[in-house]
């Protein structure tokens, strides 16, 4: 759906070129896909005749405590300014609530929010298996997200709002969050698990505040965007046109790329629906996008899944992971050579330094995820001094069924479940 838009607008974009005719419906295209305003209304409770009401969808809280999990909403501040939402699941129903329960914190990857973690509900999403057993369950979100839209000094139509990527959110989002939950919880450490975007994050962050090392007990990186030693030819297609989308986002001042919106919702909804015969265009985009995987989808929550992804990001966060693909490497942004010197006092940015990462690693990554390769797990996995990877055992695993999967359970969670558990156990022996 939002690609199906967004190769509209491309095509829109070109054609305009040649005619001044259609510039109108490009900017009608560009204001729907790119709103000013979300125009959506975040609500705790809906019933079902208001599920087809495409101005309203649940928020965090109300996808969890529709099953009768409690929720909670905390806000921090990083230490430039930018104010941030973190959601909490702190027991189960199911679980044992006298003992000391361990934090577990998950951060989302890029254009999604902590909503993605409990779109579908209790025996299928991590947050509330990891709940089940026991564990505190801390979900994180990333500056710019639909819930991190707010800042001490500036509003979101500022173009240095929007000026960070996965080194903001690795060095300044993840230690604000983390030093809140430390104090809340007065506890000292946590097991972090990220999705793409959300590895690259704490990736930047232990080897850049290689103090944090000793706070991750352990890190679990689902499909981990770092090097960039290949890309697949259709991922290549599709980040190729990235300098040409910048331009024209740029020319119209939009530096907020696919926030949640009515726009996104409202074309999830009538577009991507089982009854819809466009249907097959959102799975063809999608597929083209992270891997096919028809066995695996369930396409009948295609329109609720993609009314809470895309949930916004900057054009600046994909900038710099389309800059790290052109230098075949994990580095810091590239600001042009005057500012290079000035920040990094060298031409080109420098390398991040995964040597520093001396906290225990544990990889999945799976075949056919056209986003994160093989080969460039592989090279993260040889750089990394503490490191166990594994590959997840179905081969048309994709990017996204790390989340949305029928079976990520048996094939995926079910092996971070036990991971867990065993990491818990050689801990408690070696303490005492
Ligand atoms: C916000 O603005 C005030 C006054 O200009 C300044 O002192 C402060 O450092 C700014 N804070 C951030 C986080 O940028
Ligand atoms: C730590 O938590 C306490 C309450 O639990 C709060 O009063 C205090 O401001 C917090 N400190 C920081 C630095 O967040
Ligand atoms: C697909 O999703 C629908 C709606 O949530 C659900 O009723 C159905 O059981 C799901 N199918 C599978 C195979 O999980
Ligand atoms: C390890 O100890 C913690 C408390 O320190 C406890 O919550 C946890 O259940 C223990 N894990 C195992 C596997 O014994």
């Amino acid at each position: 759906m939002k690609f199906v838009l967004f190769a509209l607008l491309i095509v829109m974009t070109f054609a305009e070129k040649r005619s001044q005719t259609t510039s109108f419906f490009s900017k009608a295209i560009l204001d729907f896909v790119f709103p000013k305003d979300p125009g959506l209304i975040k609500v705790r409770k809906m019933n079902q005749a208001e599920r087809m009401n495409t101005a309203k969808v649940l928020d965090f809280i109300g996808l969890v405590e529709r099953h009768h999990y409690p929720a909670e909403e905390h806000s921090v501040t990083t230490e430039d300014g930018y104010n941030l939402i973190i959601h909490r699941i702190p027991r189960s129903p199911l679980s044992d609530n006298q003992k000391k329960k361990e934090i577990i914190f998950l951060l989302h990857g890029i254009l999604a929010s902590s909503e993605s973690w409990v779109l579908y509900g209790p025996n299928k999403d991590l947050a509330f298996l990891l709940a089940d057993q026991g564990y505190d369950v801390w979900v994180g979100n990333m500056r710019g997200n639909n819930y991190c839209r707010s800042h001490t000094n500036m509003t979101i139509y500022d173009p240095k709002f929007w000026q960070y990527s996965f080194h903001e959110v690795g060095t300044k989002d993840l230690p604000a969050m983390f030093d809140y939950i430390f104090n809340y919880t007065k506890q000292k450490d946590l097991y972090y698990i990220g999705h793409s975007m959300g590895c690259t994050s704490i990736l930047t962050l232990l080897s850049s505040k290689p103090e944090y090392n000793t706070k991750i007990k352990m890190a679990i990186l689902l499909a981990p965007a770092a090097f960039w030693m290949n890309v697949s030819p259709s991922f290549n297609d599709f980040i190729n046109i990235l300098p040409f989308v910048k331009e024209v986002l740029r020319e119209r001042e939009i530096y907020d790329f696919f926030p949640q919106s009515l726009a996104t919702v409202t074309t999830a909804r009538t577009l991507c629906n089982d009854k819809a015969v466009t249907q097959v265009i959102c799975i063809a985009i999608l597929f083209l996008i992270v891997g096919s995987d028809p066995p695996q989808l369930n396409i009948t929550t295609l329109p609720d899944i993609l009314s809470y992804v895309p949930a916004g990001s900057s054009v600046q966060a994909f900038e710099h992971y389309y800059q790290n693909v052109l230098a075949k490497d994990f580095r810091h942004y590239d600001f042009g050579i005057a500012e290079n010197y000035r920040r990094y006092k060298q031409k080109t940015p420098p390398s991040y330094d995964v040597k520093k990462i001396s906290a225990p690693i544990n990889i999945f990554y799976s075949e056919n995820d056209m986003i994160v390769t093989e080969k460039n797990i592989l090279e993260l996995d040889k750089r990394l001094p503490n490191v166990v990877t594994k590959k997840v055992p179905y081969k048309l695993f994709n990017h996204v069924d790390f989340l949305w999967a029928i079976e990520v359970k048996t094939l995926l969670y079910d092996n971070v479940l036990e991971l867990l558990q065993k990491f818990d156990f050689k801990q408690n022996k070696s303490k005492h």
